[in-house]
Order: structure tokens, then C-alpha cells, then sequence
């Protein structure tokens, strides 16, 4: 994978994605950048401790990455945030610009950088010149771009095959070197029309492991190379079991029975999430919108 690329760009993407067999198994911590201290990511170096071992990326905010990830970790890639400008406060959150420079990124010793573009949103036009912005200066560093197909409150009914198709060839075109979309039904589809690998992103939390599962297999046999799972990770009641059942589909082609049952056996006190904060139906109704 990731032929014709050049030397330190093609080793940036393999800190990203695993060599052994070209697929990913990315963590995705960076939601505080819009919607704060999100429950099950309250204190994201304790909330990660546990499934750091199991990763091959990590995806989060350049501040995260600085004050709460040790600079001795190893073999793990890291994915910073690059765009951002709002909250979920606003109204919406397309209008973003570029928090985040290639230069400042490589100096935090990024493997890659991930920018949002929000197809047919307000601020569609801007997303996409962030897109192009960083591309055009993240290549002169041979640094890597992750473009996120984001769909913000207005656009949340867009999870399908033909939105999700045209959000992501666009972000190709552009020169992003992953996408990263959500998953839909024909989802082959959109990774056949892409021609740079895709990831999907888990989504608001499911209700049941095998949702989380079952998304992971399908996701994987239709092509993508693995997930950028965020909240149906952290935010449920053994992080560190459905990590493993997620990673034991995406790099030892395990079937759904067996996840499960992988899952099931590891759901034990140490795996369990420490509830250390109270929280309200109203948090977990608002980190479950986008
Ligand atoms: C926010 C993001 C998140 O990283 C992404 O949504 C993945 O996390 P989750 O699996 O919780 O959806 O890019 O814009």
C-alpha cells in the first residue's frame, strides 16, 4: 500500500496504519475540541491507558497529545486535529478554519494531521480550502492528511451511499491520503469510487457490542482498512474488551461470532471503565449528536 509515495511520507502513514497487513486500527480521542470534556474522555491519559496497547493510531488534539500523552510511548502513531473554530454550542460547527500548521505538527512529531470538510454544509467552500491549504503545506513536509467526511447538526441525515460517496472522492481529489467516513448501507460502493484508503468512524455510542462489531466486519468486508473509533470505545462499560473484539476483526480477520465471544470473556473488573463523574441524560444526549 501506499506505493509511488515518498520515503518519509510513506513511513509516516505506516506509524498510522500496520504494515503487517495494511490495515488500522486508529483511536479517536479528539472530540473535546468541540465538545469539551466528553463523557468516557474526561481524563484522557488515565481514559487511555488501558487501550493504548492494542492500537495502532491515535487520533487527537495537538493540546491532548502535549499534556497528556507520554513523549517516551512508542508504536504508536499519532493523528492531530487540525481544524476546528467551534463548539457545541454553536448553532453548527462547519465554520472551521485551520487550527493547526504542517510545521507545528511536525514539530509535535506528527505521523499525520486530520482536517474536516462538511460537503454541501454553510461552510462547505471554507472546509475545503482548509483541505486544500493544509495538503498543499503538509506535502512539503511529506507529512500525512486525513480528511474527515463530517456532516455537523445540519447535515447529520447524510449517512448514505451517495453523500458519503461524493464527500469522500472529493476529498481524494484534493490529495488527502486517507478518508475517513462513516459507514452506510452500499458501502462498497464508496470505497470502490475512493481511490485512497478509508476508515469509518464509529458514530454516536451503539447499543450493543455486537452494533460495534457487527460495523467493524462489514465496514472491513467492503473494503475499508480499518476504523477511526471514538466514543462506542470509550464510552462503554469495558473500553478495553471491545477494543480488542474491534482489533481482533480488523488485523486477525476474526468473524463476528468469535469477536463476541472475545469480548465477552474479557469484560472482567480490570477492563471496566472507572466512573469517576456523575453524568447527566443531557451530556450524554449532547455527545451523541454529531
Ligand atoms: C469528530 C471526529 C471523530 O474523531 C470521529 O467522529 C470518530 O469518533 P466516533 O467513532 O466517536 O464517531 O472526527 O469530528
Amino acid at each position: 500500500m501506499f506505493e509511488n509515495i515518498s520515503w518519509g511520507k510513506r513511513n509516516r502513514l505506516y506509524q498510522i496504519v500496520n504494515s503487517r497487513d495494511d490495515r488500522c486500527l486508529m483511536l479517536a480521542i479528539d472530540h473535546g475540541y468541540f465538545m469539551g470534556p466528553t463523557h468516557g474522555m474526561e481524563i484522557p491519559r488515565d481514559d487511555t491507558a488501558l487501550l493504548m496497547p492494542h492500537i495502532d493510531s491515535l487520533m487527537l488534539s495537538p493540546g491532548i497529545l502535549s499534556s497528556s500523552i507520554d513523549p517516551a510511548m512508542r508504536g504508536i502513531g499519532w493523528v492531530l486535529r487540525a481544524t476546528g473554530g467551534n463548539s457545541i454550542l454553536d448553532a453548527d460547527i462547519d465554520n472551521e478554519g485551520l487550527i493547526l500548521q504542517a510545521e507545528e505538527a511536525v514539530r509535535l512529531n506528527a505521523s499525520g494531521v486530520a482536517v474536516s470538510i462538511y460537503i454541501g454544509a454553510e461552510h462547505q467552500h471554507k472546509s475545503l480550502m482548509n483541505l486544500a491549504h493544509m495538503i498543499n503545506s503538509a506535502s512539503t513536509l511529506n507529512l500525512p492528511v486525513l480528511a474527515v467526511t463530517a456532516v455537523g447538526k445540519r447535515m447529520s441525515d447524510k449517512r448514505e451511499k451517495r453523500y458519503l460517496s461524493l464527500a469522500s472522492r472529493i476529498a481524494a481529489e484534493y490529495g488527502a491520503d486517507i478518508v475517513k467516513t462513516y459507514f452506510c448501507d452500499g458501502f462498497e460502493e464508496v470505497v470502490k469510487k475512493c481511490p485512497v484508503p478509508v476508515v469509518v468512524a464509529g458514530g454516536a455510542k451503539m447499543d450493543t457490542y455486537q452494533d460495534v462489531l457487527d460495523l467493524t466486519y462489514h465496514a472491513i468486508q467492503a473494503g475499508a482498512i480499518g476504523v477511526d473509533m471514538g466514543r462506542n470505545i470509550w464510552q462503554s462499560e469495558y473500553p478495553a474488551a471491545i477494543l480488542q473484539g474491534v482489533k481482533a476483526i480488523i488485523h486477525k480477520n476474526a468473524d463476528l461470532k468469535e469477536a463476541l465471544e472475545l469480548v465477552k470473556g474479557l469484560q472482567n473488573d480490570e477492563n471496566k471503565r472507572r466512573m469517576l463523574f456523575e453524568t447527566s441524560e443531557a451530556e450524554i444526549k449532547a455527545s451523541s449528536i454529531h
